[in-house]
């Protein structure tokens, strides 16, 4: 049985003193909580904030949205996993739409973060999603396939297993349309499929697959009901601890 995970992707949002509010206000909200797995994803100058306000609060991992794949050196503004196990960070996003598509990330690249990101012991949650062109003309398999064969290339069993996979399709980002449950159950059937062949079938059952994209109180648990969606990222409305503790408690619900 996969237990639910779910991320708010705060982006480039959040000052230091509304992280910690943040923080105290989940707290309040979803409690001890150990049916799902909670991640918050601060931008990298909120991370320390969010780990001291979370305490020892179980079940509430921190995150990063972004690394470098060099382990240090001369980078000049890039942060390196190691930096990011320093501050106590579990996961790092990789991959995004906004990285792919604003700052020219290709699946190469992503794959050299994904494994500089397993050699340092921290989980990516790694990003695939077509955009609505490639929808349209019945492309999203292929770009799926494309996304996690590149991302993914050169992991063994047990980092693939200890990999989330987003689908994100590309459109529903910040656009409030967010995929039907339908259409997320049969993408994440198919990137399931695909790491069936990537690996085998024990590895592809242990894979979390989180949706994200427009994901709000209104549509997260059904969404969640799917039996491939294994959770959510969720962007706009996780600036809010009330609307995200109302995601994380439908999550709780179908899990
Ligand atoms: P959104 O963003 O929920 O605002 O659509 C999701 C994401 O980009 O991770």
């Amino acid at each position: 049985m996969r237990k639910k995970i779910v991320a708010a992707n705060w982006k480039m949002n959040m000052m230091q003193a509304r992280s910690a509010r943040f923080v105290e206000s989940l707290l309040l909200e979803i409690g001890d909580i150990s049916d799902v797995e909670v991640v918050i994803l601060p931008p990298f100058t909120a991370i320390a904030k969010v780990t001291e306000a979370l305490g020892t609060a179980p079940n509430i991992k921190v995150g990063a949205q972004n690394m470098h794949w060099e382990r240090s050196g001369a980078f000049t503004g890039e942060i390196s996993a190691a930096l990011l196990r320093d501050l106590f960070v579990h996961y790092v996003v990789l991959g995004h739409s906004e990285r792919r598509t604003l700052f020219g990330e290709t699946d190469e690249i992503v794959n050299r973060k994904v494994c500089a990101a397993h050699e340092a012991a921290l989980h990516p949650i790694v990003c695939v999603g077509e955009t609505l062109a490639q929808r349209d003309k019945g492309n999203v398999d292929k770009i799926l396939a494309i996304q996690l064969r590149g991302s993914l290339a050169g992991l063994g069993a047990k980092e693939l297993q200890d990999t989330v996979i987003a689908y994100e399709p590309v459109w529903a980002i910040g656009t409030g349309r967010n995929a039907t449950p339908e259409q997320a159950q049969e993408a994440h059937t198919f990137i399931r499929h695909t790491l069936r062949e990537m690996a085998d079938g024990t590895v592809a059952e242990r894979v979390r697959i989180q949706y994200g994209g427009s994901v709000k109180p209104e549509n997260a648990r059904e969404l969640m009901s799917q039996p491939d969606v294994d959770g959510a990222l969720v962007g706009s409305a996780s600036l809010d601890p009330r609307s995200f503790a109302q995601i994380v408690q439908a999550a709780r619900e179908e899990g």
